[in-house]
């Protein structure tokens, strides 16, 4: 049997627990929290009162973070790039059958809800051009992206299991920063969107434990070449109105740096996470090809640590068109 039919055989068999992995890591529509929560309500008379005193505490919010908060939005109100990207996976099958593709669209109606609740914040908070951020995201919406997984399936989700852990880390630490100057609403906004994406990684990394047990081998070469080829970030195409396809990326992934938000040291750990969760020392039952695979992922951490410690990231704030500077 070849490699793709035996994915698409594995992926026919986890297909069975579709349901149960809906039950067991996304929660009813009826039950979740809606952006509206965390939001000033517009159908009360204490609206205005509570929009004053948003902008008040958004003040004290530094140039950096902004431009952290405006990338992750951007990055989030993109989903349609991921959604129709997920789709195309083989033995996702959107058309003829049911199963994961039921899957991937009660997931993206739980993700569809962040960029929403971030955008209305950002909006209201009068620290940033709106139409440019509209733009960006019109740009980021239309280049694509393309994170090296082409349709396998087991690389896919290797990459969904790195970046919802990636996205934890980034919103939580954007709202421990909020609740430093005292913004305890933006904290806990940010603290929401952080707890689903850990529910999606605890998912996708659990889609991938089951896969190491009926395809060991296939899974640590996967997991190999995408921790070979290196994670790419969902907005690696950013781009500022004007500009050409990428040319914002960097800028904004230092400002995160800078900010602490998501660091190079971050990227290691979660690959030492990845590492631990799947138990890749266990693994048994390898080809020699994947033992020499795991070999390589076991001391993957270290070097990569060794790497980033030699990486300096420029001090100074880059001047984005999506945040005025020092608007205070
Ligand atoms: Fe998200
Ligand atoms: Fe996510």
């Amino acid at each position: 049997m070849s490699i793709k039919n035996i994915r698409l055989e594995v992926m026919r068999f986890l297909e069975k627990n579709v349901d149960t992995f809906i039950d067991q890591y996304l929660i009813p529509v009826e039950k979740i929290w809606q952006p509206t929560d965390y939001l000033p309500n517009s159908e009360k008379e204490t609206f205005f009162d509570e929009v004053k005193e948003l902008r008040e505490l958004a003040k004290d919010l530094p140039y950096d973070f902004w431009v952290v908060l405006v990338g992750d939005t951007i990055t989030e109100e993109a989903l349609p790039t991921y959604e129709s990207w997920l789709m195309e996976i083989d033995g996702v099958d959107n058309v003829e059958r049911n199963g994961w593709s039921k899957w991937i669209r009660h997931w993206t109606s739980e993700e569809n809800r962040h960029g929403d609740l971030l955008n209305k914040y950002l909006y209201l908070s009068g620290r940033v051009n709106m139409r440019e951020i509209e733009q960006t995201t019109q740009h980021l919406i239309s280049d694509g992206f393309d994170i090296g997984t082409g349709r396998d399936p087991y690389k896919n989700f290797v990459y969904t299991s790195f970046q919802e852990l990636a996205t934890f880390i980034s919103h939580n630490r954007v709202a421990e920063l909020a609740k430093k100057v005292g913004d305890d609403k933006l904290s806990r906004m940010c603290k929401r969107i952080a707890s689903d994406e850990m529910r999606h990684h605890y998912a996708y990394s659990e889609f991938v434990k089951r896969i190491f047990e009926v395809d060991p081998s296939e899974m640590m070469l996967a997991f190999q070449y995408m921790m070979k080829q290196k994670i790419v970030m969902p907005a690696h195409f950013l781009r500022e109105s004007g500009e050409k396809i990428s040319t914002a990326f960097e800028q904004f992934s230092n400002a995160a740096q800078r900010m602490g938000v998501y660091t190079a040291s971050d990227y290691v750990d979660i690959m030492q996470k990845l590492i631990d969760k799947w138990q890749i020392d266990k693994v048994s039952g390898l080809t020699d090809e994947a033992e020499r695979a795991r070999d390589f992922l076991m001391k993957l951490p270290a070097r990569m640590a060794k790497i980033s410690e030699r990486m300096v990231v420029p001090v100074d704030s880059y001047i984005f068109k999506w945040v005025q500077p020092a608007m205070k």
